[in-house]
């Protein structure tokens, strides 16, 4: 499955620019991610309430369908959707007809049958949440949950998020991203909303094996010298080794790697002082980072996490609002048309 940026823009906004599907941030623009963000902000008090509810998306039904494993984004998908009051459809892809041969389409339609509004994706083929918004009823939203290498647009809003409560702002900021690049869908959508929003410089730190051909034509400079790379960071983007992306040996061993690129108290301390380190998860202490980094006075990770709801509720919500819009567009549009 290809991925046309273009077609996308078109496929998740409606004609008056709201938010309908949130499949990829490519086209999305300055504005709607900072409304984005800035509803997330004003979901974050919800999460701190003795009863964590509010009922935008109540008597909404919301089908979870993660066709790879996850443990941060199903959770934080699922709790999102609980908070907004829809009633929640996590499909266990092991157990359903998938896993006897049905085809994704006869199993989305039968999710249709069941009156399904929302169908939060992940799978391991890049274009897969894109394929379904172009096939879905209309009316239903599709989120994009990580689809192969393209992208993870709710995982790349929540760091972003991260990085404003602890910030205040993307100008001037110095973000460096290290890691296995290459197979990373989080890097290419952070890189995309880092430069949308105005971070002064976006680095990759990678060995030449885990790094795309033209990378830099992402929005970012490349370095490949940790010690070099680490100058001046503001924030530091850990990156997990995808190895069930890796076809053939694309490093040395894994020692190596963490003596090269793994980040550890000295290296960190080559950074800004208040540089805060981060990482989507999961971690692997001792190849990408050292414990006692992860664990630090200058970690976010867990903030992560927590922020992943407040901002699978903003985009949940927002894309209902946006096919509920839609409908009633067409509706007046065919009364218009009538009279
Ligand atoms: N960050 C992330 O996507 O984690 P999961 O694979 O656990 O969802």
């Amino acid at each position: 499955m290809t991925v046309n940026a273009a077609a996308a823009h078109h496929l998740q906004l409606t004609r008056d620019g709201q938010l309908r599907h949130f499949l990829t941030l490519d086209g999305l623009g300055r504005a709607l991610l900072t409304d984005i963000l800035d509803t997330a902000d004003s979901f974050i008090e919800v999460g701190e309430r003795t009863i964590k509810k509010v009922p935008l998306l109540r008597g909404r039904t919301v089908a979870n369908l993660f066709f790879e494993p996850s443990t941060r984004t199903r959770s934080t998908f699922e709790l999102a959707a609980k908070r907004l009051s829809a009633d929640v459809l996590n499909l266990d892809i092991n157990t359903s007809a998938t896993s006897k041969g049905e085809s994704l389409s006869d199993t989305l339609l039968n999710l249709e049958a069941m009156a399904s509004d929302m169908f939060v994706v992940r799978h391991a083929q890049s274009g897969a949440a894109h394929f379904i918004a172009e096939s879905v009823t209309p009316g239903v939203a599709i989120i994009n949950a990580g689809d192969g290498r393209h992208a993870h647009p709710t995982q790349a809003m929540l760091d972003m998020l991260t990085i404003r409560q602890n910030k205040g702002t993307f100008e001037g900021l110095k973000v460096a991203i290290v890691g296995d690049i290459l197979h990373s869908r989080v890097a290419r959508s952070q890189i995309r909303a880092l430069n949308e929003l105005g971070a002064e410089q976006v680095r990759v730190i990678a060995p030449g094996t885990l790094l795309p051909r033209d990378v830099e034509s992402l929005g970012c400079t490349v370095e490949y010298d940790m010690a070099k790379g680490m100058k001046d960071l503001d924030v530091v983007i850990m990156l997990r080794l995808q190895k069930e992306r890796m076809e053939g040996a694309l490093l040395p061993s894994e020692r190596e790697f963490y003596r090269l690129y793994g980040l550890s108290q000295e290296k960190l301390a080559l950074a800004h002082p208040e540089c805060i380190v981060m990482h989507p998860g999961p971690i692997n202490r001792g190849v990408e980072i050292e414990s006692a980094v992860a664990d630090g006075p200058q970690s976010v990770i867990l903030s992560q996490v927590t922020n992943g709801i407040a901002i699978r509720m903003a985009v949940m919500s927002m894309a209902m609002g946006g096919q509920v819009a839609e409908r009633q567009q067409k509706r007046s549009t065919r009364k218009g048309d009538q009279s």
